[in-house]
C-alpha cells in the first residue's frame, strides 16, 4: 500500500466516524448527506483495493456481510433488574419516604430524573473501548447476542471517544424508534404494499431480533443510555455524572436528565413532561426517579429484581372501556376482508375513538371478540386503537360468537382463505365494487399517477354511478361527465381533467406501480421499468427474464407474468396507451439505450482492474442494457473479477456462477459493442 493511501484510509475513518457522532449523537450534522457519502465510497473504494487493511472498526463495516444462523445466549455480567412502578403522586410520596426510612435520614433526598423510553433494553459490553458485545435484556440474567444488528444503529460507537474509559464497561440503554422513523417506514411499508407496522416498539423489537443485520441496517433505530453495567476502574460517585461521562465516551445519553429534590422535585418533573410529552419525538411511559448518590444506591440494595433506589412513575394507559356495536368488514384494493369494530365513542388521552381494527379472523377468534361485548382498548400514539381483551363478565346474554362471512359483504362472491395465511380474501376481483374503488384510490395516489383531486368521494360516485369501469376510462371523461357528479362546480371539474391529463406522462414506473400488480411495490416497478424501457417489452417477457431484474424474485415474476396473461389486462394497457398514457422509461435510462445486447444479463465485478475502474466498467455495462448488482446470486449471469477479487470471487465459485477475468470483460465489451453497431 502506498503511504499515501494508508494515512487517507485513517483520515477517511476518523471523520466519517467524527460525522456519525455529529449526525447521530449530537443530532448537530455539520455536512451534507451528499458529502458523507461522497467521503463514504471513497473509503469503500479503497478499503476494497486493500482488503488486508479492512478492519471490524471501520465505518464502512457497520453492517456486517453475512447474516447469523441463530441467536447464542450470552450472560449478562451483571442482572439487568427491572423497576418498580408508581402509578399517582401518593405512591411516589412512600417511594421516597421509604428510601428515606433506609438510610435513616430526615434530609431530602437527591434524585436523578429522567425519560422511561418505550423500546428494548440492551447491554453493551466495551472491551478496551471497543464494541465488544451486545445483548438484550432477555430474563435479566441472559440475553441474546445480537451484536450484529446493534453495530447497524450509527449512533452507537463502534469505538470509545477518548481514553479515560474502564478497560471493561458495560452501558445499559434503551432501543427505540423514534415517531418521525416510524412513520417514514410504515410510508415506505404502504409504498411497498407490505405489511404495516402496529407500533414503534413492535418495529424496533423485529428490527434488532433479525438475523439479517441489512434488515435491521434500514429500520430507524437509535438509543438513550441509562446506566452502567459491570466496570473496572474508577467511576464517578454520582449517577448524574456518570450518565455525562457515557456523553463524554461518544454514547447518546437523554437531553430530559435532570437532578431534582425529594418527592416534590420528582413530581414537578412528572408534571413537566407530561405536558411535553406529546410533543416529543419518541414514546415515554413515564418517568425514572434515582437515588444519584451511587454509595446510597449500594447501601439501599434490591429486593427480588428491582432496585429499592429507582422507581418509574407511569403516565395514565391510553387505555378506556367502551362497547362493540357492530363488527363491520372492509375490503381492500386485493380483496383482503380487515373487520373493524365500531365502538360506542369514549375519549383516549384527548381523543374521541369510534372504530378498532380487528386485524383479522383469527384475531376475533383469539380474543373470542363479540358484538355487544365490553372490551378494553388502547390508544398507543398515532396507531389505530386496538382492543385489548373482552370484559367477559360484562357479556350480555344470550350472546353469540361473531361468525366470519363465508361471502364478500360487498359484491357476494365467495371468500377464500390461502392456508397458513391470515388472511381471507374476496374472490370478486375487479368485479368486486370495493376492489374496484380501492385500484382506483391507489392508481390516482401521490406515489402512483398523482392524479389531484380524485378523492375518495368522487371515486365512490364514478364507481357507484359505473361512470368509469377501469383506469383507461379515466382518459375518456370530460368536463360535462364530471360537473354532472355531485356537488362538483365546473372549476374543479376543469381542474380534475386536467390533472387526468398531466398524469399521462408519469412514465412507465408510476404507471406499473399504479396498475397494482401483487406485490409490485415502488422499487419494483421503477426496476422493472428501467430494465424492460417499455410495457411492450415487459408484456412479453419470459420468466427467466423478469427474475433477471434486481429485487424480482420467482413469486413476483410470476405475478408479473400472470397479470400480463390475463386478456382483460392485456386490453386496459392497450387502452391506456391508445388514451396517450406514456408506457416507456425515460430516454436516459438503460433499457432505452440504442444498443441493448446485454439485455437480461446481470454482472457483478469485483477486485481491482487495471485498465479501467469497476465504476468505468459498470457504467460500459449499464450502456449496452446489461444490470451491474453488488451481490452474486444464482441470478448472476457473470462475475467480473480483477486483482484481488475475494469472497464474491468465491461465492461465484460456489454457485457455478461464469466468471470473466478483464480481458474477457474487454472481449466481451466489444463483441456487444459490435453486434449493436
Ligand atoms: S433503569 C436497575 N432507566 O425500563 C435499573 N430503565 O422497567 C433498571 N427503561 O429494563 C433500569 N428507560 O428497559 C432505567 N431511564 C431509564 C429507562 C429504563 C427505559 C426500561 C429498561 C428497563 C425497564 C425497567
Amino acid at each position: 500500500m502506498s503511504k499515501k493511501d494508508e494515512v487517507r484510509i485513517g483520515v477517511l475513518r476518523e471523520t466519517l466516524e467524527r460525522h456519525n457522532y455529529e449526525y447521530h449523537v449530537l443530532d448537530d450534522p455539520q455536512i451534507p448527506d451528499a458529502e458523507y457519502d461522497r467521503l463514504f465510497r471513497e473509503l469503500q473504494a479503497l478499503e476494497a483495493k486493500y482488503p488486508e487493511w479492512v478492519n471490524d472498526d471501520s465505518p464502512t463495516r457497520r453492517v456486517g456481510a453475512r447474516p447469523v444462523s441463530a441467536f447464542v445466549e450470552v450472560e449478562h455480567p451483571q442482572p439487568m433488574l427491572s423497576l418498580g412502578n408508581a402509578f399517582d403522586e401518593q405512591e411516589v410520596a412512600d417511594f421516597d419516604r421509604r428510601v428515606r426510612e433506609r438510610l435513616d435520614t430526615d434530609g431530602n433526598i437527591v434524585y436523578c430524573a429522567e425519560t422511561k423510553l418505550d423500546g428494548l433494553a440492551v447491554s453493551l459490553l466495551y472491551r478496551n473501548g471497543q464494541l465488544a458485545t451486545a445483548a438484550t435484556r432477555g430474563d435479566g440474567y441472559r440475553g441474546e447476542d445480537v451484536t450484529h444488528n446493534v453495530r447497524t444503529i450509527r449512533g452507537i460507537p463502534l469505538k470509545l471517544r477518548g481514553d479515560d474509559f474502564p478497560t471493561e464497561l458495560e452501558v445499559r440503554c434503551e432501543v427505540y424508534m423514534t415517531l418521525s422513523g416510524f412513520a417514514a417506514l410504515n410510508r415506505s411499508q404502504a409504498a411497498r404494499d407490505e405489511k404495516l407496522f402496529a407500533n414503534p416498539r413492535n418495529a424496533a423489537a423485529g428490527g434488532l431480533r433479525q438475523l439479517d443485520p441489512r434488515i435491521t441496517a434500514q429500520r430507524p433505530l437509535t438509543y438513550f443510555c441509562y446506566s452502567i453495567g459491570e466496570a473496572d476502574g474508577e467511576l464517578p460517585t454520582s449517577h448524574f455524572e456518570r450518565l455525562q461521562k457515557l456523553a463524554g465516551w461518544g454514547l447518546r445519553i437523554s437531553p430530559e436528565v435532570r437532578l431534582v429534590t425529594g418527592a416534590e422535585g420528582c413530581l414537578a418533573y412528572f408534571a413537566n413532561l407530561a405536558e411535553r410529552r406529546s410533543g416529543l419525538d419518541y414514546e415515554i411511559d413515564g418517568v425514572v426517579y434515582k437515588v444519584d448518590s451511587i454509595s446510597l444506591q449500594n447501601d439501599l440494595g434490591a429486593v427480588s429484581r428491582a432496585p429499592r433506589w429507582a422507581v418509574a412513575h407511569k403516565f395514565p394507559a391510553h387505555e378506556e372501556i367502551t362497547v362493540v356495536e357492530e363488527i363491520e368488514i372492509q375490503v381492500g384494493r386485493t380483496g383482503a376482508l380487515t373487520p373493524v369494530a365500531r365502538l360506542m365513542p369514549v375519549q383516549v388521552a384527548g381523543v374521541t375513538v369510534t372504530n378498532a381494527t380487528l386485524h383479522n379472523q383469527d384475531e376475533i377468534e383469539r380474543k373470542d371478540i363479540r358484538v355487544g361485548d365490553t372490551v378494553v382498548i388502547r390508544r398507543a400514539g398515532d396507531v389505530i386503537p386496538q382492543v385489548l381483551r373482552v370484559l367477559v363478565e360484562r357479556r350480555p346474554s344470550p350472546s353469540t360468537p361473531y361468525t366470519f362471512p363465508t361471502q364478500c359483504p360487498v359484491c357476494e362472491s365467495p371468500v377464500e382463505r390461502v392456508e397458513e395465511q391470515a388472511v381471507v380474501r374476496c374472490t370478486g376481483g375487479a368485479r368486486c365494487s370495493a376492489q374496484r374503488k380501492q385500484a382506483f384510490r391507489h392508481f390516482a395516489s401521490r406515489r402512483a399517477m398523482d392524479i389531484e383531486g380524485l378523492g375518495d368521494k368522487l371515486i365512490e360516485q364514478l364507481v357507484d354511478g359505473e361512470v368509469v369501469a377501469d383506469f383507461a376510462d379515466l382518459y375518456g371523461l370530460t368536463v360535462a361527465d364530471i360537473s354532472a357528479l355531485e356537488r362538483m362546480a365546473e372549476k374543479s371539474a376543469t381542474n380534475l381533467c386536467a390533472a387526468i391529463e398531466t398524469s399521462k406522462r408519469a412514465g412507465l414506473a408510476r404507471a406499473l406501480f399504479g396498475l397494482g400488480i401483487p406485490e409490485v411495490g415502488e422499487t419494483t416497478a421503477q426496476n422493472l421499468a428501467t430494465h424492460f424501457g417499455s410495457i411492450d417489452s415487459l408484456q412479453t417477457a419470459e420468466i427467466e427474464s423478469l427474475e433477471a431484474v434486481p429485487d424480482v424474485g420467482p413469486i413476483v415474476a410470476k405475478n408479473v407474468q400472470s397479470y400480463f396473461a390475463d386478456e382483460a389486462n392485456r386490453e386496459l394497457v392497450a387502452r391506456l396507451s391508445a388514451a396517450g398514457v406514456d408506457l416507456t422509461a425515460p430516454m436516459d435510462d438503460t433499457a432505452q439505450s440504442v444498443n441493448a445486447s446485454l439485455n437480461n444479463q446481470t454482472f457483478v465485478l469485483t477486485g481491482t482492474l487495471s485498465s479501467m475502474t469497476r465504476d468505468e466498467a459498470r457504467i460500459a455495462l449499464q450502456a449496452l442494457g446489461a444490470s451491474v448488482t453488488g451481490s452474486v446470486s444464482a441470478k448472476t449471469t457473470y462475475v467480473v473479477a480483477g486483482e484481488k477479487a475475494g469472497s464474491k470471487l468465491k461465492k461465484a465459485e460456489q454457485l457455478g456462477v461464469e466468471v470473466l477475468d478483464e480481458e474477457a470483460l474487454i472481449a466481451l465489451l466489444e463483441d456487444a459493442q459490435f453486434a449493436g453497431d
